[in-house]
């Protein structure tokens, strides 16, 4: 079989190439296929960088091993000397709300705050993030100023290696092709060290123009240990040595930080390109050296509070190893959609979303964008909101999922709460994005039942509506909080 000849697909947002698809349940199932692929098969983690390339047809791998349920990958440990261990598996979101985290390394959940969408931030995990080798990704400054060390694994056993040494140049690491990572370590933070994050993007739900990262400890008025690195102004993410150097030792005050702010803009090397002009990364590389360091200044005071690590519970749940050999090949999956266990036959690079509409007849949820960029295809997978235009559906197998016709009442047919409050605060117009601000607010609601107005702009960032106001959205979400038992 031709591997690269494309299908009968002609939609070209639909995974048009053909390929194997894989489920490791194991690492060293998930080696043992990489080796046999011979550099052809990429791991799906989230897909949230894997399926947009390969939807635009930039990446056409031979297989995709998806190792999600491997288990034990999803978790944070935190060590007795204070060092953390991160699974690769960890969710962009789990990190941010860690509790851990956000108090020993606020930096981390500061970079995890600042994706593109709540969906995106569910769905990504750190271990794509930093694979993917992109010089935007947000966790890799501060994981540089933070010391992080990599293990990568392969049949032939297990390396470490600096974040730093990691990154290659654009797009390439030095992950070898039947290479996983499969742990990133964190020192454990000096005693009154802070580490903080800052992203200038476009808008609030892009990739960054620019990124710093500052992590150092306070010593009374002195500044000592402290790294600085950057994403998005050099071919990957950096460590700036010689502006830590200015600072380090040094006492604080607001002209040191102008001195060092100006050597971060001769320093890098950034481009022109979509997001950004190189002379404006330059200008606001500037700014963002000062006010990141002014904002971890007063922070860094502080003690630490005692660890108040609290380890992820692990959901994998074990499932038979999944094969399905190229995209002619139809595998039997069961999904619960909408409370209801349903069988449906898939290929390979079909995606839930066009499961849901074309198979199963549910048109509430809908196609827009198609590369993770809208959020209108929200739905809930396992109670969390994600993009069921980057699922491919035979990954979901097994999984609880919700779609907005989910949200009524199965017997009476009353529309949800947070549904009438949508009809009463008029909160759409012609309604294409409603569904997916549904899904979105839905699980919004059932995570943090009181939220306050930031927190719900927030967390529906990535949804976009072409047509209202997001005012009246934001009213009718508040209008329900109390609604929620
Ligand atoms: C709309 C949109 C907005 C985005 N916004 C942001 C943003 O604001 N900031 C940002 O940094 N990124 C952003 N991204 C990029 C992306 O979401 C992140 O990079 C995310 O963390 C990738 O994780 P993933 O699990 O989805 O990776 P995947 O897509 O599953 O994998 C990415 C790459 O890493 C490889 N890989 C994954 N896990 C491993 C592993 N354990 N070992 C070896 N290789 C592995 C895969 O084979 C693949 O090549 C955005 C993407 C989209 C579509
Ligand atoms: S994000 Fe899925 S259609 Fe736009
Ligand atoms: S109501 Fe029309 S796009 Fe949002």
């Amino acid at each position: 079989m031709d591997k690269h000849a494309p299908n009968e697909m002609t939609n070209s947002h639909l995974l048009v190439r053909n390929f194997d698809y894989l489920e490791a349940s194991t690492i060293g199932e998930a080696l043992y296929w990489l080796e046999q692929y011979d550099g052809r098969a990429r791991l799906l983690a989230g897909g949230t960088d894997l399926i947009v390339l390969m939807k635009m047809e930039r990446l056409n791998p031979g297989a995709i091993i998806n190792i999600t349920k491997i288990p034990g990958l999803n978790e944070i440990k935190v060590n007795p000397n204070g060092s953390v261990e991160i699974g690769p598996l960890v969710t962009i979101h789990t990190l941010a709300m860690h509790p851990h985290i956000r108090v020993n390394f606020p930096g981390l959940a500061a970079a995890c705050l600042s994706f593109g969408s709540t969906q995106i931030e569910t769905m990504g995990t750190i271990g794509g993030n930093l694979c993917n080798g992109s010089p935007a990704a947000d966790t890799a400054p501060v994981l540089l100023t933070l010391g992080a060390e990599l293990t990568l694994a392969s049949r032939q056993g297990k390396r470490t290696l600096s974040l730093e040494a990691f990154f290659l140049s654009p797009g390439k690491t030095d992950l070898k092709p039947t290479e996983m990572l499969v742990g990133i370590t964190l020192p454990a933070p000096e005693p009154g060290s802070t580490s903080v994050f800052l992203k200038a993007s476009r808008v609030v739900a892009d990739l960054a123009k620019a990124s710093l990262a500052i992590a150092f400890t306070r010593q009374g008025e002195r500044i000592t240990g402290c790294k600085v690195a950057m994403g998005s102004v050099a071919p990957t993410p950096i460590l700036l040595p010689n502006v830590a150097e200015t600072l380090n030792g040094q006492i604080f005050s607001q002209d040191l930080l102008a001195d060092a702010g100006k050597l971060v803009a001769e320093t890098i090397s950034p481009i022109d390109d979509v997001r950004s002009s190189a002379w404006y990364r330059r200008r606001i590389a500037n700014v963002l050296l000062q006010d990141a360091m002014n904002q971890a200044w007063p922070l860094a005071l502080n003690p630490k509070p005692a660890s108040v690590a609290a380890p992820q519970a692990n959901g994998h749940h074990h499932l038979p190893l999944t094969k399905a050999l190229g995209t002619d090949h139809l595998t039997e999956v069961e999904l619960t959609v909408n409370g209801c266990k349903t069988k449906v036959w898939v290929a390979a690079n079909e995606l839930l979303l066009n499961v849901l509409r074309e198979k199963l007849e549910l048109t509430g949820t809908k196609y827009a964008c198609g590369i993770g960029e809208c959020s209108a295809c929200t739905v809930q997978i396992d109670g969390k909101p994600m993009l069921s235009c980057l699922v491919l559906a035979i990954s979901a197998a097994g999984k609880e999922i919700t779609t907005v016709e989910g949200l009524q009442d199965p017997k009476t047919g009353e529309l949800d709460p947070l549904q009438e409050a949508f009809i009463e605060n008029t909160a759409f117009q012609c309604g294409y994005c409603t569904p997916g601000i549904l899904m979105t607010a839905k699980a919004l609601l059932n995570e943090t039942p009181d939220p306050d107005e930031g927190q719900v702009r927030h967390y529906l960032r990535g949804n976009n509506c072409r047509c209202t106001g997001y005012a009246s959205i934001v009213r009718a979400v508040l209008s329900c909080a109390d609604h929620q038992e």
